[in-house]
């Protein structure tokens, strides 16, 4: 079992019973966040890709915890040189104690010169949570379906403007074939403001449960 926790926008804690990972930690100058980045604690913390928010805290919280950086060759060389960084790329499977993590494509900016963005296909239990990071729609997330073993969860950009809004982001769904949907990067900035209440309920018309957490509300996946 996997205890996942919403800490607004794109982070999101997953606690694998052996380890506690943080991906995206953008907490402090987030409107949404339920915690501070000094009170959150981390064994591995997960960066899709450079930008602010999502990269924000992720130095300040491995200086004071401790815990190594996963990302993508460039993001690593870039902005944490001085942490203790995992860094891989797309396509590979970074083999980690307490299961694996798969650097997939993501459709967006790294935010540091000559580097890639990527989702994490985390896999760790028996259980797998998929974390698109920032993306477009692409044909490419139809590699990712894999009945015989669903993506238990999905956590999904919505927003537009940055990322894919909630239309592309069905048509996402539709081609992955999760088990259970949970919407993210909405509603933190005004550009950012769509609704995903709606979006879940015409994710549940797929055939896939869809849940909007609340900030700080933690689920077992
Ligand atoms: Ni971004
Ligand atoms: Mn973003």
């Amino acid at each position: 079992m996997i205890n996942l926790t919403f800490y607004g926008h794109a982070c999101f804690g997953v606690d694998t019973g052996s380890a506690r990972l943080l991906i995206d930690p953008f907490l402090t100058g987030n409107p949404l966040a339920p915690v501070a980045a000094a009170d959150v604690d981390a064994d591995y913390i997960l960066v899709t890709h450079g930008h602010h928010d999502h990269a924000g805290d992720a130095a300040a919280i491995a200086g004071r915890t401790g815990a190594r950086i996963v990302t993508t060759v460039e993001v690593g060389q870039a902005l944490f040189s001085g942490c203790d960084t995992v860094a891989g790329n797309i396509g590979g499977t970074l083999r980690l104690p307490f299961g694996g993590v798969k650097l997939v494509t993501a459709i967006h900016g790294s935010g540091v010169p000559g580097g890639l963005a990527c989702g994490f296909v985390i896999e760790a239990d028996g259980k797998t949570v998929y974390h698109m990071g920032d993306t477009a729609l692409t044909r490419d997330f139809e590699l990712l379906a894999n009945d015989d073993h669903p993506i238990d969860a999905l956590l999904i950009p919505i927003g537009g403007h940055y990322t894919m809004g909630p239309d592309d982001a069905l048509r996402a769904v539709e081609m992955i074939r999760p088990r259970l949907v949970i919407p993210m990067h909405f509603g933190t900035f005004a550009e950012i403001g769509e609704d995903p209440a709606a979006f879940c309920a015409a994710v549940e018309k797929t055939g896939a449960a869809a849940r909007v957490l609340r900030p700080g509300e933690t689920i077992a996946v």
